[in-house]
């Protein structure tokens, strides 16, 4: 026998009983977007490795463990670029606007959705190709675009029925005081250095604030007694800081302050801040972003302050309530037997979704208990029944599926008419 080819693993397929949440979930997303005033974005799904490499930082899980990267064919001249599936969208996103000159003197507010890829180990909420809505701002510097951005997602939760995310903040300071502060762990942990094990050694000079993020519970008394970021905070961030949450209290949206709240990612500074659940086990962010403020510079750009976050789509689909969907059953189902009455319920198909209705023909022919059958699984609230004589006299009949009274018969000239008064809640 011929072996079968499946999916790869961490890549799902999304079927047609669950298309109608994610069209929910992304007309929400839509909306609240639309109601701030952001623009969407669609970036390509493969750009050159080195944008991830400098963007998001050689030395974390992503670039180093989690690109699927290839190299590109070359010519006879020229070896092929190194390519990657984007793991994430703010880099490309960075990227499209120093390209296209968008944060040039003026402000922007962008988002975007899309599969993003990272090669992790799969389990619940964690895939190797997953969806994210990403919401960018670039330009702006001031706390209260940090406090607009939070606010906007405590919108979508509302909005998506979500209930009991929590929401953590920190502030990394700017490149220096965090610079300041990488120097206190280096020698921190460097006391401490035979309680880490091999991956924090590793990192203990490239990437030494990636330690406090470790999982590792062997690790947990070393990192809680480590220095805390807050205490050398510079005071524009320190202010900052304090005014965002001045926003956010006045607002009324709880938070707590998680001074080991470092992220996985190298370009933030500033504000970082997640939403976490207790419902998804180990994988508790809904929601993660901060600011950016050195990203544009760093990629060529002029110096642009920037700030977003991303959420990851499957997870929030995870969190939504039963009842969330956006798909709608046809209000009407074709029932036709026999040759004639097939083409002629073609055509009255056809002239009823000219006038909006959403109508299911019964493709295919059957006998009419299984076409009626097929006609109470649509969800459709009429059956439009149509034999022989029905497409002889160039009339319907109209079968209430609800309450399942007898059938009319109606003319063509009548049937629009009948048809909206029927389907009237
Ligand atoms: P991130 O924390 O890597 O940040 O991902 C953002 C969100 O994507 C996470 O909170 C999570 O909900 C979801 N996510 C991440 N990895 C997976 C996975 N393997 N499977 C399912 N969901 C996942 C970023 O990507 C930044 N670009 C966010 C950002 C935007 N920062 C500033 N602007």
């Amino acid at each position: 026998m011929t072996q079968k080819i499946q999916a790869i693993r961490g890549m799902n397929d999304v079927l047609p009983d669950e298309s109608a949440r994610w069209q929910y979930l992304e007309q929400a997303v839509r909306d609240v977007l639309d109601q701030y005033g952001y623009q969407e974005m669609r970036m390509p799904l493969v750009e050159q490795s080195a944008l991830f490499c400098r963007s998001i930082g050689e030395v974390t899980d992503i670039v180093e463990k989690e690109m699927y990267s290839w190299q590109d064919r070359g010519t006879d001249k020229k070896a092929g670029d190194l390519l990657s599936l984007r793991p994430e969208g703010t880099a490309s996103c960075a990227r499209a606007v120093i390209e296209h000159g968008l944060a040039f003197n003026q402000q922007q507010r962008v988002w975007y959705q899309g599969p993003m890829f990272r090669r992790e180990r799969p389990q619940k909420g964690r895939y190797r190709q997953f969806h994210q809505v990403g919401v960018e701002v670039f330009g702006i510097d001031g706390p209260d675009v940090d406090a607009e951005l939070i606010l906007l997602s405590a919108r979508l939760w509302k909005r998506l029925g979500i209930e009991g995310l929590r929401l953590e903040l920190n502030s990394l300071g700017t490149a220096e005081s965090r610079a300041a502060y990488r120097q206190q762990l280096v020698d921190y942990f460097s006391q401490h250095l035979e309680q880490l094990d091999e991956d924090s050694k590793r990192r203990l000079q490239s990437n030494p604030l990636r330690i406090l993020d470790s999982k590792n519970p062997a690790l947990a008394d070393v990192i809680a007694a480590a220095p805390s970021l807050p205490d050398s905070l510079d005071d524009t961030s320190k202010e900052h800081f304090a005014s965002l949450c001045a926003t956010l209290d006045d607002a009324g949206i709880e938070y707590e302050l998680n001074p080991r709240l470092v992220r996985g990612l190298d370009y933030y500074s500033r504000t970082v801040f997640e939403w976490k659940t207790d419902q998804l086990g180990a994988q508790d962010a809904v929601c993660s972003g901060g600011r950016y403020d050195g990203l544009v510079e760093q990629l060529g750009g002029r110096a642009t302050s920037a700030i977003g976050f991303a959420m990851g789509m499957e997870r929030l689909l995870a969190l939504m309530p039963e009842d969330r969907e956006r798909q709608q059953a046809p209000q009407i189902y074709l029932v036709a037997a026999g040759e004639s009455a097939q083409q002629y319920g073609v055509i009255t198909a056809e002239r009823l979704r000219d006038e909006g209705f959403r109508v299911q023909a019964n493709a295919g022919g059957g006998s009419f208990k299984a076409q009626f059958k097929r006609a109470d699984k649509s969800g459709a609230a009429i059956a439009l029944v149509i034999g022989h004589q029905e497409a002889e006299n160039q009339t319907v009949m109209i079968k209430d599926l609800r309450q399942h009274s007898d059938q009319i018969e109606c003319s063509q000239a009548d049937l629009v008419e009948t048809l909206l008064q029927r389907l009237q809640p």
